[in-house]
């Protein structure tokens, strides 16, 4: 049920890589790949993952494989969304899933994100959010909130994140939200796009 409905909303935004012919793709804590079987069919695509854990490199690098990503294609750097290492207006999108609650300064990396976005350019994202102020889920965030970080690899259960996104000076942003049941208290997702 998880999988199947992030499956359906990322198929639903990922599709804007193909209509906005999206050839160079930045994707910013890349993780284990898990997105990557989205830029496979695309022969011309150009994908850079960057992540603070190396050891995601050779889990990436089996996803790229696994997606039919020539070797060749795919570029994994060791670095952070905060400080990207890449020039300003030099990608056609940006990717993000369940990243931004994971960095240490949210604004800091959209200012990265805008900085390397080429005008026309689109960030793609999913993350989990905190949950409406004053309801149960919320006040149950906050209380779990310092133990998932620290279980979780610093993973902050009561971000805004949608706020953030909205705020950040993209021209426009579509934002959806879903609610995973089986999700628990890591709930809800905001997922769509954003127009730089
Ligand atoms: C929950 S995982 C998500 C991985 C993948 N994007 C996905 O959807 O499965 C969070 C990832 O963010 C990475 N991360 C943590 N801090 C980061 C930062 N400051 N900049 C970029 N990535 C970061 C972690 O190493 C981890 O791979």
């Amino acid at each position: 049920m998880f999988s199947c409905k992030v499956a359906r909303y990322k198929s639903q935004i990922f599709s804007n890589l193909k209509e906005k012919k999206a050839n160079k793709i930045l994707e910013i804590g890349i993780g284990t790949g898990p997105n990557l079987s989205y830029y496979g069919s695309n022969p011309d695509v150009q994908v850079v993952g960057i992540d603070p854990n190396p050891e995601m490199e050779k889990y990436a690098r089996s996803s790229a494989a696994s997606a039919g990503l020539p070797l060749s294609n795919f570029e994994f750097i060791h670095a952070v969304g905060e400080v990207i290492p890449l020039s300003d207006n030099s990608v056609d999108a940006v990717v993000g899933t369940l990243v931004l609650c994971s960095v240490k300064d949210v604004d800091m990396t959209l200012k990265e994100v805008r900085r390397v976005l080429r005008p026309g350019g689109v960030y793609l994202f999913v993350e989990h959010v905190a949950a409406k102020d004053g309801t149960f889920l919320r006040l149950l965030q906050k209380i779990l909130d310092p133990l998932q970080q620290t279980l979780a690899d610093g993973c902050h259960l009561s971000r805004e994140t949608g706020d953030s996104i909205t705020r950040a000076g993209f021209s426009s942003v579509e934002l959806d939200m879903a609610f995973l049941s089986n999700a628990t208290f890591v709930n809800p997702h905001a997922y769509g796009i954003a127009y730089q």
